[in-house]
Parts: structure tokens; sequence; C-alpha cells
């Protein structure tokens, strides 16, 4: 068994990016995905996520990265971080990481390893393997090659929990101590604070409850804000109130967005629903956070149509960020990009404004990348709380345009 790790990251996007810059600090690494955009813009060293410094993109010791396949085909260390997205149906859709394992099946060589870091449902990682390799290609797992999970914990435009100081769960099941070994060697370099488990079912699991748990507490929020707001009582400092108590944890309202977690819900309720077990909560948060969406556009609908009703022309609205949360670019299930497009099919005069965005969903979406001037807008909307929209906010407080800003960040 030769012990030089070669290792590939499949997927270079929020999470296999920062991998690939880590691993390719120490060995010789090949950073693999199918987007050729994406593969031709980090070769300009360019991220358009906007979370991985250019300079970070350097390659070191011969590494490459790639859209062709055939480049992996010396590697022995697979990381697979490839979306997890939904369904229509709001079912699962594991089809991109079954093709990548499927392209990994293509090159597998006895004692590779294989570890997969998106976030999957509890069972998926080992049953797409004996789909994949121990039936198609009649590798056993554990003797021919092994398998790991290790979720990912990065948290978009955070700055202070990062890849490298991130405690990251590893769970590796196979007794073989070279290869448990090997392993572990290859993730201290990612990261020194490794939680180890010998359970990938179980470290499936543990990721998708971190989600669900913040995605119920920021729901249980939502539906105290939205309460308040009808029943005419101040939220911020109901909530100020309630955290003097030493157990009370204070999560806040908000719009809640992005791969995670309006999607793992549905994973753990998948599974949960296959093996006719009824879970109760896990989806209560994803009514409440859908509930506030509608709420806040109706509340903006409110305030135009009440001024376009008066006047008699059409009111002017901006909204000042609409990624699905601060200072990130990812747009993805972001409802104040939701509520923007819906307000732009209702109304005549509605804009939007997003320097995180990057240029190709600006371009996309009619998102202007700068402000020439604020005056011409009749009301300044802000449902993200992009660093930038409190210098916004000062300057139309002191100009007297009106706003809406439902959550408070900047008062
Ligand atoms: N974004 C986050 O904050 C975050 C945090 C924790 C976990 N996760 C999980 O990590 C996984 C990846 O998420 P992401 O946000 O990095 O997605 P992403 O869309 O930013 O990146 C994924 C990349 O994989 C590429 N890809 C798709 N199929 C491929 C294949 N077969 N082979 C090679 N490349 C392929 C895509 O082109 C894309 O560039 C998901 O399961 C997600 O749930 C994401």
């Amino acid at each position: 068994m030769t012990n030089k790790i070669f290792p590939c990251i499949l997927g270079l996007g929020y999470v296999g990016l920062p991998v690939f810059t880590r691993l390719n600090k120490k060995y010789k690494t090949i950073g693999f995905d199918t987007n050729r955009l994406r593969i031709n813009s980090l070769k300009k060293k360019l991220d358009i996520n906007k979370e991985v410094q250019n300079s970070d993109l350097k390659l070191l010791n011969d590494s490459n990265i790639t859209s062709n396949e055939t480049n992996i085909k010396n590697c022995n260390f697979y990381i697979i971080t490839v979306p997890t997205p939904l369904k229509n149906k709001k079912i699962p859709d594991l089809s991109q990481l079954e093709k990548a394992y499927q392209i990994i099946s293509k090159y597998l060589k006895k004692n590779d390893i294989i570890v997969v870091e998106s976030t999957v449902y509890p069972g998926a990682t080992k049953e797409l393997a004996t789909k994949i390799f121990e039936k198609k290609k009649k590798l056993k797992s554990n003797k021919d090659f092994y398998l790991a999970y290790s979720p990912e914990r990065i948290n978009p435009g955070d700055k202070k929990h990062q890849i490298h100081n991130t405690q990251k769960i590893l769970a590796v099941e196979t007794k073989n101590k070279l290869i448990k070994k090997k392993i572990l060697d290859v993730y201290k370099i990612i990261t020194k604070k490794i939680k180890i488990s010998d359970s990938i079912a179980e470290a499936e699991t543990a990721k998708v409850i971190e989600n669900i748990q913040r995605d119920l507490n920021i729901a249980l929020m939502n539906d105290i804000f939205i309460f308040c707001k009808k029943m005419n009582l101040d939220f911020k400092k109901i909530l100020n109130l309630a955290s003097t108590k030493w157990n009370f944890l204070k999560f806040d309202a908000g719009l809640v967005g992005g791969h995670c977690l309006p999607v793992d819900p549905y994973y753990l309720s998948f599974i949960a629903k296959k093996n006719r077990i009824t879970l109760d909560t896990v989806l209560a948060g994803r009514i409440v956070n859908n509930k506030l969406k509608n709420f806040i556009y109706n509340e903006i609908k409110k305030i135009i149509i009440s001024y376009e009703k008066k006047y008699k022309k059409n009111y002017r609205v901006l909204i000042s960020g609409i990624t699905y949360k601060k200072n990130v670019a990812d747009i993805r299930n972001s409802y104040a990009l939701e509520i923007y497009m819906k307000l732009k099919k209702d109304f005549k005069s509605v804009f939007a404004y997003d320097k995180y965005c990057n240029k190709y969903n600006q371009k996309k979406y009619k998102v202007m990348n700068k402000l020439k001037s604020m005056s011409k807008y009749d009301l300044i909307v802000f449902l993200v709380d992009h660093n930038y929209n409190k210098k916004l906010f000062n300057s139309i407080k002191t100009k007297k345009i009106k706003y809406y800003d439902p959550f408070r960040y900047y008062l």
C-alpha cells in the first residue's frame, strides 16, 4: 500500500474550495469541479463567492484545478463536497453526489479512501457506496476501499469561525489502523480540532440536527415576532427583557435562507418517513419561517398600495440586500430575493441593490452594484443586515427618506 497521499476534492464551492486551499499547502492536490466556468474563474484566482482570498488560490506542490475528470485518475484520497439540494417535492436530490461517486468509481483503486462532506440523511453515504462501488464495481467497503464522513461546519461570511479553527466531526468505521491514521493526518491539515466518531450514520444525523435546531430556534422567534407585530408590541424590547433570565437563549427573528437550514429538515424527515417514524417538530420551523417571508412581503405591499392610492403615482422602492444573509454572496433560497422578485412582478418601481451578490446574479436578477442617488427612492427596505447597509441607513435618516427595517437591524 502506498503511503503517499494524493488528495482530490470533488466540488470547489463554498465548502470544497477552503478544503482545497488547506490541503494544497501540504500535498499535491487536485481540485475537480464539473462547472467549467467555476474552474476558469478559479484559474484566474477569483472566487466569485468571495469566501477565499485571491492570494489563497495560489497552486502549490504541483496541485491542479480542473474540470477534466481524467486528471483525478492517480488520486487516492477523495473528498466529496458537492451540493445536496431538494427536488421540487422537497425530497432529497442526491443526483450530484451519486455522479461524484460514479466519477470516482471509474478510477477507484485498492485501499483508496473516500470522505463525504456533503450534508445527507442518515445512511445515505453508505447507501450510495453500496449501490455504486459494491454492487456495480464489486468492490468491498473496508476491504478494497474505505469510506468516511466529515460534515462541514463552515459559516459563510463568518470571519471568526473559519475552517482551520472550527471543530470538525470525522466518522471513520474501519478498524485498519494505517487507514485511520492516514485519514486523520489529512484532516489535521484541514483543522486542528477533530471530534472522532465511529459511526457514519451518527455523524450524518449530528450534522442535520445542528441545522434543524437552529432553524427551529429562529422559527420560534419568528412566530413571536409576527405575534408582536399583530398585537402592537415591541418585539426587540420583549427580547431584551426575556434575555435577562440566565437560561433564555437569545435567538433573534429574521429571514432564514441558504443551502442548509431550509434544506436539512427535509432530509431528516424524508428518512424518518421512509422508516415510518413520526417527527413532530422537525418541519415546524420550515412552516413558520416560510410564513414570515409572506408576512414581510404583505407588509411592504400594504405600504406601497396605501401610498399609490393616496398620491396616484408609483411608489419607488429600493430593497438594499437580497442575498440570503449578512455579508455573503450566496442567493440560494434567499427569502429577501424572493420578496424582491415578487414585489417587482406586482409593482412598477421596485429596485434592488446588493454589493455582495456576484455579477452574474446581479445581471440575472437586475440588482444594482452601485447606488448613485438615494433621493430618487420613496422607501428603502432592509431585509439583510449587510455591513454597508448601516452607512446607508444613517444617511437616509439624515435625508429623511422613509425606510422599512422590520428586524430593527439599524435602530
Ligand atoms: N454552503 C454552506 O454554508 C455549507 C455549510 C455546511 C455544509 N454544506 C453542505 O456542503 C455541500 C456543498 O455545499 P456548497 O455550499 O459548497 O455547494 P456549492 O454549490 O457552493 O459548491 C458545490 C460545487 O460542486 C460542483 N459539483 C457538482 N457536482 C459535481 C460533481 N459530480 N463532481 C465535481 N464537482 C461537482 C458544483 O459545480 C459546485 O461548484 C452540500 O451538501 C451542503 O449542504 C454547505
